[in-house]
Parts: C-alpha cells; sequence; structure tokens
C-alpha cells in the first residue's frame, strides 16, 4: 500500500519525513511511539488520517462516536491509512447556556486550527447535534483537505401509550397541553422521556436530521449514511466503509473545494424542502457556503427550494421518525424523487468520487408512506418563504409546518387570501416573555402577533432557540394552540410554529424591531414576501431617536468576541472575517 502513490504529496511527510531537517522530524515522531506508534508507520509514507470525535459526555447526541470511532480506525488501518482521533470543542443543543449557537463558530475556530496545525493528511467529520455538522463542514472548507461526514444517526423511535413521540416536537406538543390542563409534569417528563430511548440525535426531522441530510445532499457522506439510527448494525457498517473512503480520497486528493460547488448547495436547498426541514438549515447552509466560497443570496432559497414539494412524512411537518425513514431509503430516496423531476443537478461530484445521479440509481423509496411520489405529496410549495419590510430586511417562514387550523384562521379571508394584519405584543427576550405571556393586561386574542426581540446573534448572545412562542395559558384553554410569532432569534428545528424568524438586522444590531411597540399592527402579506408594521415614517424616525433596547452584557472572553466578528442570520452568523481563508492547507505552516 505505500507503493501507491497520491495525487499530491501527502502534507503530514512534511513533519515526518522532511530529509533536510531531520532534527525536527525525530521531534515531531518522538512522542507518539510512548502510546505505541512505530516511526515506520508514521514515516511509511500512508496518510494521517485525522478522526474529529465530536462524541463526549457534554455531547450526548453524538456519545455513539465514542463507539464509532473504533470502526473508523478499523477501515482506515485496511484501506492503508494511519487514524489519528482527536477532540472537538462539545456542543450540546439543549444545555448550553446561553445558547449552543454560539459553539458553532467557536468549534469551527478550533477544528480550523487543528487541521490545519497538525500532520493531518484526510480528516472524518464526526457529526449529529445540530451545529456539529455545519462546524466541520466550514472548517474542512478553510482548510482544503480531503474530508467526509459521518453522522453517527438519530435515536430510535420513541413511544408513548402507543403514540410515536418525536424529540423536541414532544415537547413543544406537551407544553400545550400542560397549559390545556389535559396532563401534568409527571407525565410531561414521561412523555420527554420516552421521546429518547436511545444512544444517537434527535430522531424528528428537526436541525440535527436536517443537517446530516444535506451533509449527504452535498456530496460530503456516504450515500444513505445521514439516516441510519445510531444503534443499529449498519451504523458500525457506514463507520468502517467512510473509514475505508476517506483514505482512497485521500489518495486522490478529492478536497471539498472540489465538491461544495454552487449546485450541490442548490440541492441541499431542494433536499431541506422536500423533507420539511429545519428553519436553522437556512443560516448554517449559508454559513457552510460562504466558507467554501460560494455565493447564495436570499432569493436562491425562493427561486430554488419554496416551490419544493413536501415528500417526506416525518416529525414536525408529518407523522413518523427516523426508524420508519431510514427503512423507507433516507436521503437517497428523497434525492431519487427529486433527481426523477428534474429538481437536482445529479453531475455534482461526490466523495464516492462518483456523480450524485450515480449514487442514486437503484435508490427508489420502499415506502410510499413515508417518502411519497413527487408528485403525490404530503404539501404542495414547502420550502422557506422569504420575507422583507420595514421591520427587516431578511426573515424566513418554514411554510411546511402551516396548519389547516392556521391556514384558516389567518389566511383564507376571501379576497386577501395569505394576508393578515395583527397586532405586536412585543417581548425583551425570553425571559421577559415568560414573566409575561400570562399577564391578562397585555390582552392578547387572535389578533395578535407574539414579537420577541433580543435574541439574535449579539442580541442574546448567540441567537437563541426562542421564537416559536406559545399563546398564554387562557387561548390555549380555550383551543387557539398558535398564534402567529415574529422575532430575530431561531426557533428549534423540531417545532410545527409557523413563525417568522432569523429577522435579520436584529434588533441588537438597529433593525426595525427595535423600534416596534405593543400595539402597533403588523401587516403580512405571503404572496409578495411582505412584513410592515404600519407605523408612519416620522414617528419612526421620532422613536429610532429614543433610546433602544437593552442588551445584557458579554459574560466571557468568547461571548465578547463572537459579537464583535459575528455577522447576521441572513448572511449565515459567521466570524465575517474567518470567510477569506480558504483553501490554507495550500501552504504548511512554519516549523
Ligand atoms: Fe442534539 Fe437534537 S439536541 S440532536
Ligand atoms: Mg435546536
Amino acid at each position: 500500500m505505500p507503493d501507491r502513490k497520491p495525487a499530491r504529496p501527502f502534507r503530514s511527510r512534511e513533519w515526518f519525513a522532511a530529509p533536510e531537517r531531520s532534527d525536527m522530524t525525530a521531534l515531531y515522531l518522538e512522542r507518539f511511539m510512548n502510546y505505541g506508534i512505530t516511526p515506520e508507520e508514521l514515516q511509511s509514507g500512508r496518510p494521517i488520517v485525522g478522526i474529529a470525535q465530536t462524541g463526549s459526555d457534554l455531547s450526548p447526541c453524538n456519545r455513539i462516536h465514542l463507539d464509532l470511532a473504533r470502526r473508523v480506525r478499523d477501515g482506515i488501518r485496511d484501506a492503508g491509512g494511519v487514524p489519528m482521533e482527536f477532540p472537538v470543542h462539545p456542543i450540546f443543543e439543549n444545555c448550553r447556556r446561553p445558547t449552543a449557537a454560539l459553539d458553532r463558530n467557536l468549534a469551527y475556530l478550533g477544528l480550523t486550527e487543528i487541521l490545519y496545525g497538525y500532520p493531518i493528511d484526510a480528516v472524518v467529520l464526526t457529526t449529529g447535534c445540530d451545529k456539529t455538522t455545519p462546524s466541520g463542514v466550514m472548517a474542512a472548507s478553510t482548510v482544503d483537505i480531503p474530508a467526509i461526514v459521518l453522522s453517527g444517526g438519530p435515536m430510535l423511535d420513541g413511544w408513548h401509550e402507543g403514540e410515536l413521540v418525536g424529540s423536541g416536537t414532544v415537547i413543544w406538543r406537551s407544553r400545550r397541553k400542560l397549559a390545556a390542563g389535559e396532563i401534568d409534569e409527571a407525565e410531561f417528563l414521561r412523555r420527554a422521556t420516552a421521546s429518547a430511548p436511545s444512544a444517537g440525535h434527535c430522531n424528528t426531522m428537526g436541525t440535527a436530521s436536517t443537517m446530516n441530510a444535506v451533509a449527504e445532499a452535498l456530496g460530503l457522506s456516504l450515500p444513505g449514511c445521514a439516516a441510519i439510527p445510531a444503534p443499529y448494525r449498519e451504523r458500525g457498517q457506514m463507520a468502517y466503509e467512510t473509514g475505508r473512503r476517506i483514505v482512497d480520497m485521500a489518495y486522490e486528493d478529492l478536497r471539498p473545494s472540489k465538491i461544495l460547488t454552487r449546485a450541490a448547495f442548490l440541492n441541499a436547498i431542494k433536499v431541506v424542502s422536500a423533507a420539511g426541514g429545519s428553519s436553522n438549515a437556512q443560516p448554517h447552509i449559508v454559513a457552510m457556503a460562504r466558507h467554501a466560497g460560494v455565493e447564495l443570496s436570499p432569493e436562491d432559497w425562493m427561486a430554488h427550494g419554496y416551490d419544493v414539494p413536501l415528500i417526506v412524512n416525518m416529525q414536525p411537518a408529518g407523522k413518523y421518525l427516523g426508524e420508519r425513514f431510514h427503512r423507507a431509503g433516507g436521503v437517497p430516496a428523497v434525492m431519487w424523487e427529486l433527481l426523477r423531476a428534474g429538481q437536482l443537478d445529479g453531475g455534482c461530484l461526490t466523495v464516492t468520487g462518483r456523480t450524485l445521479a450515480e449514487n442514486l440509481e437503484g435508490r427508489e423509496a420502499s415506502d410510499r408512506e413515508v417518502i411519497t411520489p413527487y408528485d403525490q405529496p404530503l404539501k404542495e410549495r414547502a420550502g422557506f418563504l422569504v420575507l422583507k419590510g420595514n421591520l427587516f430586511d431578511f426573515a424566513i417562514m418554514k411554510t411546511s409546518v402551516i396548519s389547516e387550523e392556521f391556514r384558516a384562521r389567518y389566511l383564507a379571508e376571501p379576497g386577501r387570501e395569505g394576508v393578515f394584519e395583527a397586532r405586536a405584543v412585543v417581548f425583551d427576550g425570553s425571559g421577559d416573555y415568560h414573566h409575561r405571556i400570562n399577564d391578562p393586561a397585555l390582552d392578547i386574542d387572535e389578533r395578535t402577533i407574539l414579537v420577541i426581540r433580543g435574541s439574535g446573534p449579539l442580541g442574546w448572545p448567540g441567537s437563541a432557540e426562542v421564537v416559536n412562542m406559545q399563546p398564554p395559558d387562557a387561548l390555549i384553554q380555550r383551543g387557539i394552540s398558535s398564534l402567529p410569532t415574529l422575532g430575530d432569534g431561531r426557533q428549534s428545528g423540531t417545532s410545527d410554529s409557523p413563525s417568522i424568524l432569523n429577522a435579520s438586522p436584529e434588533s441588537a444590531a438597529g433593525g426595525g424591531l427595535s423600534w416596534l411597540r405593543t400595539g402597533d399592527v403588523i401587516r403580512i402579506d405571503l404572496n409578495t414576501g411582505r412584513c410592515d408594521a404600519l407605523v408612519d415614517e416620522a414617528e419612526i424616525a421620532r422613536r429610532k431617536a429614543e433610546a433602544p433596547p437593552p442588551v445584557p452584557e458579554s459574560r466571557t472572553p468568547w461571548e465578547e468576541l463572537y459579537r464583535e466578528k459575528t455577522g447576521q442570520l441572513a448572511e449565515g452568523a459567521v466570524l465575517e472575517m474567518a470567510v477569506k481563508y480558504r483553501g490554507v492547507s495550500a501552504k504548511t505552516p512554519r516549523h
């Protein structure tokens, strides 16, 4: 195997086999020996393959990777590589305060430095929980060494009293039941725990499953990788095959820059729409595209994603969970439908070394209840609707989760279909919302739109999943389970709320939400994509001259740095100075 010639000399040779600096080479080699690696292995000319380990006790969604890494190593060894596993900054969506969104750019930074500064020729990116996928892909683009994504897979399906209960979605639905007095706290906890029956990430089409589907759609995973549930035998087998394949990719010099084209990103947008994927896909896809040097405009989401129908019947937009989705054929079966309908660019190169169309041969869905034919969808036009107006330049609405009840109440007035007006009740962050939502003085009824600000990248900081605000208990008890909501934060990908979110610029950056007041009327027109507060210019100018809403202080050095360097959700909330660094592995770091 060492006689195989790489398409481009392995960068690890500069560390371990540089003839002109044998003194340095000895230094680089010696400490690896203390756990039994031989100089011969490191000097054999084989690729050193990193395993970017995102699993830990602090990252339970990805913890399966601690076990899977063994199979990845087996694959790397069998194919002639030398594996080296290393930790990535943990990311855990549910538990990280003030929000895990701070971690995406931090993990990105850390991983970039590791991949650049150590003798690594290629890398397996282990992914799972929401932001572990985009942070890994972003770093792989910045460094541009061969990289392959290995999802840890979703948890098994959750069941409670004969009913499917899915990650996150069960929380939002049970909160409404709790508010309506239909269940008590103990039952709430039983339902929540029932939704998490095994190792793995969220089993709904939340942000984790969406982002792993996106990685596969981009061509960065082996076909079928994204959806295999974590405990299934196929998951270990996929880990092994992924380990094998990355060694060949190292020899072929198959780098992210050859895979991550604009066409690949447009394919990914379509897959998100067809799957009823998370609204967090928007900032993450934009972030990955920007780090890959690909331009995606707000119009691209409408032009390429909006008209795509919903064909995946998975919570929160549909009924089922990850196991059924995997058995139905997973991401390749969804892409097979899209490709046949002329919706995908099948010519995109993938980590297999083959095109997308070649990978998809014979991948038709086996369960039409879960993945429908393209022309018999669950919903027409299921993509993100892009909105703008005097409150923001950009926001999105996830149309696949607009319920019939919501449509009938707000969007079906004869002659004014898709248009509604509502009175704003404005909250400064989620603390304010929780404190006041049940206050009768707010006079919240079905003609109210709940607005939250101070929840974007700078305001929170990090941008929080808080826009899917629940109506006051009294309204829920009257059978009104959702109100229109709007905010400069995000919402959980597992939420079934048709919120207007990711509003950019956010209030803390001087966006229109900063001058909005409780009592203002907001008009939303889904036909034209407008969302405006009906407040005249003079009044807006007067309010802008007043003190802006409060923004909490930074509590850690990273929060401060994050706020200094991070842009808005419309632009992916990336570290703006970072996107100019691309392909940095072309130059080896100095001794
Ligand atoms: Fe980690 Fe959903 S909370 S995957
Ligand atoms: Mg989330």
